[in-house]
């Protein structure tokens, strides 16, 4: 047995909200029970939380964000806040990424590395970034004095999903924080613990009670009475498109409050034959899809192929694929792990049967893997032969599923990669720089990559065109989803 194991046994898997700076059940005292992916295990129960949670923790946030107990601090007192979390969450990195593993499946050397490790960078960011913000004087005549500020725009709502639970909730909270603001963090039911954990370390450094409240519960219980409430105002989400949609319904209906979505994607990898490094952009295209199991927004989950080296490229990929056979997420050699929970593994399994259905060429995988470890995994699956009309060729799979498509006209690739509802990330990878920057033109997306497949940080944007979502997380464009722009005019003669 490994060290993760023995540490697993041990941990403390605590469901109950977060309100006022206390862990407290549901109101109504409901709960469900937390069930790992990894083995089945029972972890322990979840605070059910529902609209009377949120009537609290709303009306605490909007007490504490009136009185100035965190919105009236000086930036640099807030940053300071915001960079003792950052070290907190560093220092508790084993804690938080083992409940990151158990309740969601991933392997824990990404846990650690990726997930926790970016989290606590993203914090960090802005706490650095929030006492570095200018406002503006505008160029108004010489007798008025025109000041642009911003402020914080009061209670946010951010209601996140459970393939990077962690560092999705820093995202939000990081720049909403900074900013002043009083938050209310809506994990998803699927994998809230690390969340919460978060919560905690938030107030260990010095945030004040009443600021920052997590809970969990359904989305429609406590999501949809954070997004329906009168005031709230702001949501940050992160999730699936229908899902999105509605939130920006209950926006609608409700306070008009601002909903800022980041939702799916079906993201196109274009392979010219003029690629400079074959054995790079193999490696991107194979490695890019299984991360974190498919599970992840921006996923290439369409690779679009050049004939002249499709056989190559193909060879070179299956070649790959041993190395992501689904494994224990507790070991630390481990590069796959676990699907979410058994609903999201027989979503996925349902894809690969409507893609043999549709005439795809299964070359590899197509099955549940590691059936009698009592937990949710897919084997790494790749079809070939797919047409732009087929399911696995349109929607959202969110697991190790690649659709490939040979190409010989690169305009062509181009128009069937835009050729979808979805927005979120594409890449291209050719020799030409002039090539190269003519198609990351011409491709809709908020992310378009050139020559690699993954590099990028939290000093860039990241969000979506068109039914990928609006608005955008990462980097100082962040703020504009939490703050509101004041104009102050003076008349000074
Ligand atoms: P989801 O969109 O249902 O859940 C995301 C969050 O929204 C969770 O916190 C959930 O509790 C909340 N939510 C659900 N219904 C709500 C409602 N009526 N009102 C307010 N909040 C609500 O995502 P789900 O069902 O967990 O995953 C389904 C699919 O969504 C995945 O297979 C994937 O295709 C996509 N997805 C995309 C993500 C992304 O990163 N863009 C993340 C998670 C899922
Ligand atoms: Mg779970």
């Amino acid at each position: 047995m490994g060290i993760w194991h023995e540490r697993a046994a041990r941990a403390d898997c605590d469901g109950r909200a977060l309100i006022n700076g206390e862990r407290v059940w549901a109101a109504a005292d409901a709960r469900f029970d937390n069930l790992s992916p990894v083995d089945g295990r029972l972890l322990g129960q979840v605070a059910r939380c529902d609209g009377r949670d949120v009537e609290r923790a709303v009306a605490l946030a909007r007490a504490a964000f009136e009185d100035g107990r965190w919105a009236g601090q000086a930036p640099a007192a807030r940053k300071r806040v915001l960079l003792r979390l950052a070290e907190l969450m560093l220092a508790h990195a084993d804690e938080l990424a083992l409940l990151e593993t158990l309740d969601m499946g991933k392997p824990i050397q990404y846990s650690l590395s990726v997930d926790v490790a970016l989290a606590a960078n993203c914090i960090r960011w802005y706490g650095e970034a929030i006492d570095k913000l200018y406002g503006e004087v505008a160029p108004a005549p010489a007798d008025s004095l025109a000041l642009v500020v911003r402020e914080p725009v009061g209670v946010v709502a951010a209601i996140t999903p459970w393939n990077y639970p962690l560092l999705m909730a820093a995202w939000k909270i990081g720049p909403a924080l900074a900013a002043g603001n009083s938050v209310i963090l809506k994990p998803s039911e699927k994998a809230p613990l690390s969340a919460l954990r978060l919560g905690e370390l938030a107030h260990a450094a010095g945030l004040p009670p009443g600021v920052f409240h997590v809970l969990p519960g359904f989305g429609p219980e406590a999501g949809a009475a954070l997004a329906l409430h009168m005031d709230v105002d702001s949501i940050g989400f992160t999730g699936s498109t229908r899902v999105g949609k509605q939130i920006q319904q209950m926006a609608g209906q409700s306070n008009l409050k601002r909903a800022w979505t980041e939702l799916g994607g079906k993201s196109a990898n274009i392979v010219c034959a003029d690629c400079p490094d074959l054995d790079a952009a193999v490696q991107a295209a194979v490695g890019s899809i299984f991360f974190n199991q498919g599970e992840s927004c921006n996923a290439p989950s369409r690779l679009f192929v050049e004939r002249a080296i499709y056989a190559a490229f193909m060879e070179k990929a299956l070649a790959l694929v041993p190395r992501y056979a689904p494994a224990d997420p507790l070991e630390e050699s481990t590069v796959m792990g676990a699907l979410v929970d058994g609903q999201q593994q027989q979503t996925v399994l349902g894809y690969i049967e409507s893609g043999q259905n549709e005439g795809a060429r299964l070359l590899t995988g197509g099955t549940a893997a590691r059936t009698d470890s009592g937990g949710c995994y897919v084997a790494p699956t790749i079809f070939d032969q797919v047409r732009p009309e087929m399911r696995i060729a349109r929607e959202e799979i969110f697991g190790p599923v690649l659709s490939v498509l040979c190409f010989d006209d690169v305009h062509e690739a181009v128009r069937q990669a835009n050729a979808t509802s979805y927005g979120l990330h594409a890449a291209v990878w050719t020799r030409e720089l002039g090539k190269a920057v003519q198609l990351a033109r011409a491709l809709r997306a908020g992310t378009v990559h050139i020559n690699q497949y993954d590099s990028d940080d939290i000093t860039v944007p990241f969000g979506g065109y068109k039914q990928s979502g609006n608005g955008r997380d990462k980097s100082l464009h962040a703020f504009d989803k939490y703050t509101e722009l004041k104009t102050i005019w003076m008349q000074i003669a």
